[in-house]
């Protein structure tokens, strides 16, 4: 974000731990460099101490990518280059060793590193002090790819510049809102206490006074227009009473706001310091002048200080500070400009970035699995690398977020693809080396459009399906097929139930030449934990479909499986969305889904000229327009004996078809939960109105005003309509105050029913009347909302010129509260990592390996495997979670234990340590296992490899292993 007027500006502060996070640059070249604290500037106990802190913020891609950004070039679009940035500071820290400089982004560090002489990477080397933080977005990221980025970037930092590159303090300036999980992925990323460090607190965050930018009047950039200090009496212009006179106003103003003698001044902004003299230099005499007023009495010292060193001195003062157990969502920076737009911003990049997170695990668990094998071939050790490199970057706070120009957006979805094409060959790899079979290995990566050349044109194919949950799933296959008539067996050589049903017409209308198939090939699929299962295809019948095989050419007026019976009529919408008729007998709860859309404002309008836009979220009229004309009632039996297990494996119905918003319902035999697929665009512009479509459920259940949504992935925080849980809010904007970011689920309950949304991607939504919850799903806007990115939200692309359109699901469960989250947990578990399908066409050779679990057993239902990595030749990185909150379920909240030697089927465990969440320290430093020395042996004591989860617990490995 560039806008300064605009920018937010809230830092996070991890107060209560004995290590902050930040990145300062420190001069003084020695032996031994001194971190942390030591490295501060003594302060002035009366004084009032004002810290000053060199930075530069800059976006790791928004009106440029990243690579532009490093370079410098397309100035045209937004002079910055960040490599002239770095080069300058170095020259300019060493030129004054009292001088600080704080870099957060990783990004743009590791592209200069790896261009600079030894020469010059040992001079940094002494500069460098501390590590530096992340910089990515809170709102609309996932808790799983958050910690890799860190990890990665942390590990970087690490092996770079050793135990002085370790972060100690979070430097988040300019994302668009706060989470809470972040905070406390934040904490946990430290050791801060010898044991458990479970759900600790949030910590307070500080807030900044001026967005992250300089105070007016003291921009001494090479892209600012304020005076320079004019300090020669023999000149004209001598202006330094007056600079001091002004600098302390603004520092005694600043003062009254702030609890403690110290206050901090941000001295840089948007891709500043790229000629960073014209800063140092104008600081230098800053500081000296002040500080000379304090023979006069002053009383305030200036400094060159880092966020670190503040927060040491806050610490010091030995104050209460207040905890904020909630988070800061919706941000808004006026009356009727929420940032509540960019939940849903680009869905079908957030959906790229969702499911690139999930190859991703899938490839660093083949990698494992595969052992060296896994890397051989054209890139060398660059794998994993790539696609983990993308999916970093993809964090980003103008990225994943949606907020970034259309060129910069198709920059991450390129890095994401190039990533995803490193990682084919891995899992081709490890795939024909556990399988035996070296026949080609086909990706479909269009399944969701029924676009597969090969299940399209094979008479004979093979189907494997990789589980990368520690837990088995079952799993609905949907293949792209022109017969009319498969058998399939699986892995034992088994019969497995299939149906043919025609392409919907959606379906048929979005694919635009990619594929012609006219049927859709479906069955259920079983997976092993951490593993594949391989089914065989043939076809039996080709021409068109009997009427009796494609028994839902027609759509029927319900279908049902074990758990779900909905039923489907149509209505006038309007009439059944409002007034709703509650139809309890032995149906539980009864439920209406429907497509309102809202219009976006253009800016004309008497309360406020603020427009909608790629951040901002605003409604023209508080009441959404109806778009579509059907309605959903669903009835929940609840695990009723009077309903018959169908022998079919899915039912479908498509309750309506409109040009540009469609929906197909699907039941899996099997499935709790009830099937929504949407196709949305392309959104119509014709009227000059931006629209935003959502989908809303309306139901019974009596919600009071209070729904849940889910914190990055993780925990569920509570909301409440028109309220905030720390200060009084006058609602300004009925909607767009009311949403907030649902990343992987939302629920309403009452106490019978609880009412969950499986999403599949993030995005935005609210539940604006009780019993109501709705979901942002596609945005198109005509209008820049004014926060810098300078173009309008209005997506279009090769295949779909007219308009962009997206495809999405989500998955509806209906359950007793109480044991809602049995359900919802693994279903959203299955939903952003969910299996990974890969083709060989033709017969499998009678030696192949159908089958495969990479674990010696199924681990307990609580137990997430959160990350198996490769770290180096011989170790692996693990990360195990409770996935479940204390009191949210029974059984599976209960704390369990893992024996980590008895984890993998194809590894030996040699030695354990535990580390950090951000696996960039050694967890205790004391009872570390040195095993480089004595390796502990197999079958001695056991205990060493028995870990304990308790409840939202993340447990952090790292293990030496042996290939079996
Ligand atoms: C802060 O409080 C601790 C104990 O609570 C005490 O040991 C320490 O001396 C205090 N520090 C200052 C600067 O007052
Ligand atoms: C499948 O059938 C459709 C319609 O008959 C046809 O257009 C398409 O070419 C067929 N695909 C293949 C691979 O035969
Ligand atoms: C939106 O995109 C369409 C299709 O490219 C284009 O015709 C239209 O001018 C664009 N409108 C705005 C406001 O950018
Ligand atoms: C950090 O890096 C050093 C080498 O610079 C290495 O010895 C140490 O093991 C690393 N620490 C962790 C936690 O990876």
């Amino acid at each position: 974000m560039a806008t300064p007027v605009y920018t937010p500006f809230v830092f996070l502060l991890l107060l209560f731990q004995s290590r902050v996070w930040g990145f300062p640059v420190r001069q003084t070249p020695q032996e031994s460099p001194t971190c942390g604290y030591k490295s501060c500037h003594a302060t002035k106990p009366g004084m009032l101490n004002v810290h000053l802190v060199p930075h530069t913020h800059d976006d790791v891609g928004w009106l440029k990518t990243v690579d532009q950004y490093f370079y410098g070039d397309r100035n045209d679009i937004q002079h910055a280059g960040v490599q002239y940035i770095l080069d300058s500071v170095v020259d300019q820290l060493l030129k004054n060793p009292d001088r600080r400089f704080i870099y957060v982004e990783t990004a743009f560090f590791y592209r200069w590193w790896k261009q600079q002489t030894d020469d010059m990477q040992n001079t940094v080397k002494q500069l460098v002090n501390e590590g530096k933080a992340r910089e990515g977005d809170e709102a609309t990221t996932h808790y799983s790819a958050v910690i890799d980025q860190m990890t990665m970037g942390l590990r970087f930092l690490n092996d770079t510049f050793g135990h002085c590159g370790r972060p100690r303090v979070a430097w988040h300036i300019d994302p668009f809102g706060h989470a809470r999980e972040h905070a406390s992925m934040f904490a946990q990323a430290r050791v801060i206490r010898a044991h458990s460090n479970l759900n600790p607190a949030p910590s307070p965050p500080g807030i900044l006074p001026n967005g992250y930018n300089p105070p007016e009047g003291f921009c001494w950039d090479q892209s600012c227009d304020d005076p320079p200090i004019r300090d020669d009496p023999d000149l004209e212009d001598y202006n330094v009473d007056d600079v001091v006179t002004r600098f302390l106003s603004i520092a005694h103003a600043q003062a009254l706001v702030y609890k403690t003698n110290h206050i901090i001044m941000t001295m840089g902004s948007d891709f500043q310091y790229e000629n960073a003299n014209l800063w140092y230099k104008n600081l230098d005499k800053l500081i000296r002048y002040v500080n000379q007023n304090q023979s006069n009495g002053s009383g305030v010292n200036v400094l060159y200080s880092t966020p670190s060193c503040y927060l040491q001195e806050l610490h010091r003062a030995n104050l209460t500070w207040p905890l904020k157990g909630d988070d800061f969502f919706p941000y808004a920076d006026s009356d009727h400009d929420f940032w509540t737009g960019y939940f849903t911003s680009r869905p079908a990049l957030k959906r790229y970035e969702r499911i690139s997170n999930s190859y991703l695990q899938t490839c660093n668990q083949l990698e494992v699995l595969g052992g060296p094998i896994s890397r051989k071939g054209p890139f060398g050790a660059g794998y994993s690398e790539t696609m983990k490199k993308a999916v970093a970057v993809a964090q980003h706070h103008d990225a994943v977020s949606g907020t970034e120009k259309q060129h910069v957006a198709n920059d991450y979805a390129r890095r994401l693809a190039n990533g995803w094409a490193h990682c084919q060959v891995l899992v081709s790899n490890t795939l024909s080396s556990l399988s035996g079979s070296s026949a080609p290995r086909v990706y479909c990566e269009h399944l969701n459009v029924s676009v597969c050349p090969l299940t399209e044109t094979s008479k004979k194919f093979s189907v494997n399906v990789y589980n990368p949950l520690a837990r088995p799933v079952s799993w609905p296959v949907r293949l792209p097929v022109n017969g009319t008539a498969y058998s399939i067996s699986d892995a034992n050589g088994k019969a497995v139930d299939s149906q043919v049903v025609p392409v919907s017409q959606a379906t048929a209308a979005v694919r635009r030449g990619r594929g012609y198939a006219v049927n859709e090939l479906l069955f259920q699929v079983q997976a092993p934990p951490l593993g594949y299962s391989t089914y065989s295809v043939s076809l039996l019948q080709n021409g068109p479909p009997s009427p009796q095989s494609s028994p839902l050419s027609r759509a029927p007026t319900a279908v049902q499986n074990f758990f779900l019976s909905p039923s489907f009529r149509s209505y006038s919408l309007l009439s059944l969305c409002a007034s709703f008729v509650t139809l309890r007998d032995f149906l539980s709860s009864l439920l209406c889904v429907c497509f309102p859309r809202y219009n976006a404002s253009d800016g004309n309008n008497s309360e406020s000229i603020q427009m909608s836009g790629a951040y901002i979220f605003r409604p023209n009229t508080s009441t959404p327009f109806i778009i579509s004309k059907t309605c959903i009632y669903l009835h929940v039996f609840q695990y009723n004996s009077i309903c018959r297990r169908p022998t079919k494996t899915f039912k479908r119905f498509i309750p309506w078809f409109s040009p540009w918003v469609s929906q197909v319902v699907r039941l899996y035999t099997d499935s709790r939960a009830l099937e929504l697929e949407w196709t949305v665009g392309p959104v119509p512009i014709g009227d000059d109105l931006g629209k935003e479509v959502i989908s809303r459920l309306d139901s019974s259940i009596n919600s009071s005003g209070v729904f849940y949504t889910d914190s990055n992935g993780r925990e569920v925080l509570q909301r409440r309509k028109d309220y905030r849980p720390t200060w009084n809010l006058r609602q300004s904007e009925p909607i767009a105050g009311n949403y907030y970011p649902i990343n992987s689920r939302a629920y309403i309950k009452d106490d019978k029913d609880q009412l969950t949304v499986v999403t599949d991607r993030s995005q935005g939504g609210g539940s604006i009347q009780d019993g109501s919850l709705e979901i942002m799903l596609h945005r198109r806007l005509l209008y820049d909302d004014v926060r810098g990115v300078g173009e309008p939200l209005n997506e279009t692309s090769d295949i779909y010129p007219e308009g962009l359109v997206v495809r999405g699901r989500l998955l509806l469960s209906l359950s007793p509260p109480a044991t809602a989250a049995d359900t919802h947990r693994p279903l959203a578990q299955e939903v952003v990592l969910q299996p990974l399908i890969t083709f060989t066409d033709g017969e499998l050779h009678p030696s192949t390996r159908l089958e495969f679990s990479g674990l010696q057993a199924v681990l307990p239902p609580a137990v997430h495997m959160l990350t198996v990595s490769q770290w180096d030749q011989d170790s692996v990185l693990l990360r195990l979670e409770h996935q479940y909150q204390a009191s949210e379920s029974k059984e599976p909240s209960q704390p369990v234990t893992v024996n980590l030697q008895k984890l993998f089927s194809t590894l030996d465990v040699l030695g354990v340590s535990e580390m950090n969440l951000s696996a960039n320290q050694w967890k205790d430093e004391m009872t570390r296992l040195d095993w480089k020395k004595h390796l502990p042996k197999r079958g001695g004591d056991p205990s060493v490899w028995e870990v304990n989860l308790k409840p939202m617990e993340i447990r952090t490995f790292l293990l030496r292993v042996r290939q079996r």
